[in-house]
């Protein structure tokens, strides 16, 4: 069954989702935030597992955002705890041929942090299926600003002519670089917005978006978006 509908059906590349929601589903439980951060945490990984399964090459997720410091420190804590945990089991990224990369600001992280994610990376460096992105510490203005910083140090060291740049050299600079644009964007959770999440890349990005909250966002749903994608008809501002 699944087989023949595959056939029919156009996958996306590269799927990116903002995995909203979290705080509301634990309100709704008279639990608190934490508790959404956890189950969000779950949820992901499945997402993750089953992405690999169906043959999708690249899922990007946003874990924690540029603006995400100015939440109260006990939640901040919490969610630097839930990835702690997360690497420390890094060792499953590789039995389940999962390569990770982390993109964001990532030095600026705590020190523990920084050596968890470089093992992670170096672990499942050789790993064939899904190519996961990690959004931590990550702001698409930032990214820019980033590269937009490289090419200047570039420029300088006369690597590069300035009023030669192109699209091409900005992109090689972003820290997805090498790497598709996300075919389809999705956020759960009743926001229809981008918040800052790959602001470059999503230029003619599809997007998905869904009432459910995060941690309820079974791979039924992401179903639903495939479905409505393999349809769409992407012209990409051609006709
Ligand atoms: C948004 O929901 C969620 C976050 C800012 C944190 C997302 C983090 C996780 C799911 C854990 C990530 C873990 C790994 C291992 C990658 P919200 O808190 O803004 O929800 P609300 O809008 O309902 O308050």
């Amino acid at each position: 069954m699944r087989k023949k509908k595959e056939e029919e059906r156009k996958l996306p590349r590269h799927i990116a989702i903002i995995m909203d929601g979290n705080g509301r589903w634990a309100k709704k439980r008279a639990l608190p935030r934490s508790a959404g951060h956890s189950a969000g945490s779950k949820n992901f990984k499945d997402i993750a597992r089953y992405c690999n399964k169906i043959g999708i090459e690249y899922l990007t997720v946003y874990a924690f955002s540029t603006e995400n410091w100015a939440r109260p420190k006990d939640e901040v804590d919490n969610i630097m705890n839930i990835l702690r945990d997360y690497l420390k089991d890094a060792k499953n990224f590789k039995e389940e041929n999962i390569q990770v990369k982390f993109i964001g600001n990532i030095a600026a992280l705590p020190v523990d942090i920084i050596a968890l994610i470089d093992d992670a990376e170096k672990n499942s460096a050789d790993a064939t299926g899904l190519k996961l992105n990690i959004a931590l510490n990550y702001g698409g203005r930032d990214e820019i600003l980033h590269a937009a910083r490289k090419l200047a140090a570039d420029c300088k060291n006369g690597l590069i002519d300035a009023e030669a740049i192109s699209e091409q050299d900005l992109e090689a600079r972003l820290y997805t670089a090498g790497q598709p644009d996300p075919d389809i964007i999705i956020r759960p959770s009743g926001e229809y917005r981008l918040s800052n999440y790959l602001i470059w890349q999503s230029a003619y990005s599809e997007f998905w978006f869904s009432h459910i909250l995060w941690p309820d966002f079974k791979p039924k749903y992401l179903e639903e978006a495939l479905d409505e994608f393999s349809k769409r008809d992407r012209r990409f501002g051609g006709v």
